[in-house]
């Protein structure tokens, strides 16, 4: 049973809203996790969640997640998440996106949303007929667009860091990099480490995908599966496809110095952040490296511009620097440090909103 009001300071959610529609089937919930630093930003998931336990446990999951991550990128932002509960390939309708829209205008700007597994831009242009509140729309209609544009340029920032730490440099050049899921962020993080001279293996479970990559890199080596690629003599491993790439197999297989990659959730479970530290294998947290692309969404507010937005996705590389700083100081692997980061400007800069104006 998912416990709604939390059981330690980081569970607690400040808000959690139930909406439905019967006749467009729409069935939500919107999760404000913590509005310290402003507005709750965070995506919208349209899954068909087993049930609303399921969906309720992911929500809040997810809503937590975007506090923190969108605290270290620096933004005046808090986080939240919404779920659509069912299978956007027979659900999805004008009237359920426009239903939900409304829900989203009823928060008042508490919540904004933005795209997420089974949402796409043309999805919010539409929910944005009903609601101010909403990022991640299509070009045409003055938005970021894809934001797997600055997530994987992020990405690369966060992997520069890293090797800056590792090896004193941080061009990749002449590295091997292995790359697990080559989608939307995936085949652009080949593209900037290729210009950059790495050398890259990458594996899909679609060969499309593959396909793709090869292509326009035909140099690029095709390795069968995760677990070859994890084991084969790279210098660094970038999970780009789903979570939990990190469990206690993957780590006491794995060859490179450096993890660094754009998926959510990569550590299979608590634990595994210090079993990577133990074997001498740099972490760079994933909702440090991944934040370009609610970056690229959340300039959406003050309408967008991708130079100012790059500019910002660009303070990844210190940002992600700063967090191996402290995780040495302190004695605490990379995953801990950026959690402390992230509470400490939740609480020093949400603080001030004590000041009283007087108005
Ligand atoms: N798109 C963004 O802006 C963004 C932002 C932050 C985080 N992320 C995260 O980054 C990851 C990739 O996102 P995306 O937008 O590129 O998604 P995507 O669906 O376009 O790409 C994922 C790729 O991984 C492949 N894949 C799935 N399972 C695999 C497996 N077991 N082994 C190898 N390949 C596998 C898929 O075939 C697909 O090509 C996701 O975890 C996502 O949550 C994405």
């Amino acid at each position: 049973m998912t416990d709604v009001f939390g059981t330690s300071h980081k569970d607690v959610h400040e808000q959690v809203v139930f909406c439905a529609d019967e006749q467009s089937g729409l069935r939500a919930i919107i999760a404000v996790h913590n509005t310290a630093l402003g507005p709750a930003l965070g995506g919208t998931r349209f899954y068909p969640y087993e049930n609303e336990q399921a969906a309720l446990a992911d929500v809040l999951n997810l809503a937590r997640g975007m506090s923190y991550k969108n605290a270290l990128a620096g933004l005046d932002l808090g986080g939240g998440k919404a779920v659509i509960i069912g299978d956007p390939a027979r659900l999805k309708s004008e009237a359920l996106l426009r239903a939900y829209g409304r829900f989203v205008e009823s928060l008042g700007g508490r919540y904004i949303t933005a795209c997420d597994v089974g949402t796409y831009s043309e999805d919010m242009d539409i929910v944005a007929r009903e609601s101010r509140h909403v990022t991640g729309r299509t070009l045409a209609h003055g938005g970021a667009g894809d934001s797997s544009v600055l997530t994987s340029f992020g990405v690369f920032q966060g992997m520069r860091a890293s090797a800056e730490r590792v090896f004193g440099t941080p061009s990749l050049h002449g590295r091997r990099v292995g790359v697990e899921g080559v989608g939307k962020v995936g085949h652009r993080l080949v593209d900037l480490l290729r210009e950059d001279g790495a050398e890259v293996v990458i594996c899909d479970v679609d060969p499309r995908a593959i396909e793709r990559v090869r292509q326009k890199h035909p140099e690029v080596e095709v390795v069968a599966d995760a677990q070859a690629l994890t084991t084969s003599d790279i210098d660094v491993f970038a999970p780009c496809a789903l979570g939990g790439a990190l469990d206690d197999t993957t780590v006491a297989g794995l060859r490179a110095r450096i993890v660094c990659g754009a998926a959510n959730n990569q550590l299979a479970h608590p634990g595994v952040e210090k079993q990577l530290a133990d074997r001498g294998i740099l972490y760079a947290p994933d909702y440090v490296v991944n934040s370009g692309g609610v970056i690229q969404v959340a300039d959406e507010i003050e309408r967008f511009s991708m130079e100012r937005a790059r500019a910002k996705a660009a303070q990844i590389y210190d940002t992600t620097l700063k967090i191996f700083g402290i995780a040495s100081d302190e004695g605490v692997p990379p995953a801990a440090a950026a959690d402390r980061l992230a509470e400490r400007r939740m609480s020093e800069v949400g603080r001030i909103r004590a000041i009283w104006l007087g108005h």
